[in-house]
């Protein structure tokens, strides 16, 4: 039988065709692998660093493996199904049998698919009951979105008065499971850190229960997943774990009130400006915003000294303890840079900027009360404010 040249290419030009489509399900396969690798990568969600979020992980790849048995099928299906029943020269015009109509396949492929999304959601569901669990040996950290950063309230004794507040980093032993009572003080949130758990909205009026777990100490980045107006997009946070040993020293160092600058410095004049321009939004433990710093010579109140006055929750950052977080403002900005010597110093530049003019630094609705308002400082305050701030270790 003579063989025609048109009938010797076609194969080539199939075999190239097949040829590219493999390379490129190869280059697909090996992108997925790099995913799972996390480097330079924060909000990774395939790598799993504890408990939550690896059993997350494992119901993830029981549902690409089922998704992949049914996309092998039916593009499999529809490949067979175009080669075999392709166009040929002989053709006689007649056609094949029709399926439309066809009661039987109809029901079955209606069902089929309900019933593998009703195993689907048992899974799912399963999972998420898991890890809203509660821990009788878990630390609860109340967890509070506000428009548009996190703040995070310890109760140690359980008393019902927190005895640590902070903002934006989220401070837990690892190895150690944390329960969260997930709140929102404005707009519904979403709290997440991809490589400690997933997703859960704080909403207004509501206790949302979550939990999370850091194998090994380390950070952990996480941001708001749910739109909640302006700054959504710069509403971050960060979970630091620590050892038994640093853990034990931070709860210790967090329950100190802040150190009152020395007279006659310049952090002894930020204070002065602090008590006048910021109590009234942020609070610092040590002193009463409500006495008149006049009166009290700029000496904290002997009941904030005792403890007997609750730690204010307020509407703008506790600042007691800033300067012992990574960053500030949603946590956004890095609250310490290299100098000239690669030494890491408190980020002066950044703090300052902020207070000239902290809506050009992250977009806010101060006159709604929806973040930090520009208080057109002179340069003489934001120096003596800087170098209050960078006290509160
Ligand atoms: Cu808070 Cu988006």
């Amino acid at each position: 039988m003579s063989v025609t040249p048109r009938s010797r290419t076609r194969p080539a030009v199939t075999r190239i065709i097949a040829g590219l489509m493999l390379a490129a399900l190869l280059a697909a396969g090996a992108g997925c692998a790099a995913i799972r690798d996390d480097e330079g990568r924060p909000l990774n969600s395939l790598s799993p660093k504890g408990p939550s979020a690896q059993e997350i992980d494992d119901y993830i790849v029981q549902v690409f493996g089922v998704a992949g048995i049914i996309f092998v099928l039916v593009e499999g299906g529809i490949l067979f199904m175009a080669w075999r029943f392709r166009h040929r020269k002989d053709d006689d015009g007649t056609m094949p049998v029709q399926t439309h109509g066809n009661f039987g396949l109809e029901i079955g492929w209606t069902i089929a698919p309900a019933v593998i999304l009703a195993v689907l959601a048992v899974g799912s569901v399963r999972t998420i009951w898991d890890l809203e669990e509660r821990d009788a040996d878990a630390l609860t950290v109340e967890v509070i979105g506000q428009q548009w950063w996190w703040e995070f309230r310890y109760d140690l004794d359980e008393d019902g008065t927190p005895d640590i507040i902070t903002a934006n980093q989220m401070v837990v032993p690892a190895g150690r499971m944390i329960d969260l009572d997930l709140k929102s003080n404005d707009v519904i949130h979403s709290f997440w850190i991809p490589e400690l758990n997933g997703k859960k909205d704080a909403v207004p009026g509501r206790t949302n229960n979550w939990r999370l777990e850091a194998d090994e100490p380390g950070l952990y980045q996480g941001t708001c997943t749910e739109f909640c107006g302006l700054s959504h997009a710069y509403m971050r946070a960060e979970v630091k774990a620590l050892s038994p040993a640093d853990w034990e020293q931070w709860l210790e160092d967090q329950q100190e009130p802040a150190e009152v600058p020395a007279a006659g410095t310049l952090a002894a004049e930020g204070y002065a400006e602090f008590q006048t321009l910021c109590a009234s939004c942020h609070q610092v433990n040590g002193f009463d915003p409500d006495a008149d710093p006049q009166e009290t010579d700029g000496v904290p109140s002997p009941d904030y000294r005792a403890g007997n006055v609750p730690l204010a929750a307020g509407n703008a950052p506790n600042l007691t303890h800033l300067m012992s977080r990574n960053r500030f403002a949603g946590n956004l900005f890095p609250l310490y840079a290299e100098n000239g010597e690669g030494e890491l110093v408190p980020n002066e530049s950044d703090l300052g900027d902020w207070l000239r003019n902290p809506v050009q630094k992250k977009p806010m609705a101060p006159d709604q009360r929806r973040g930090m308002p520009n208080l057109n400082l002179t340069q003489e305050q934001i120096d003596a404010l800087v170098a209050y701030l960078v006290t509160l270790q």
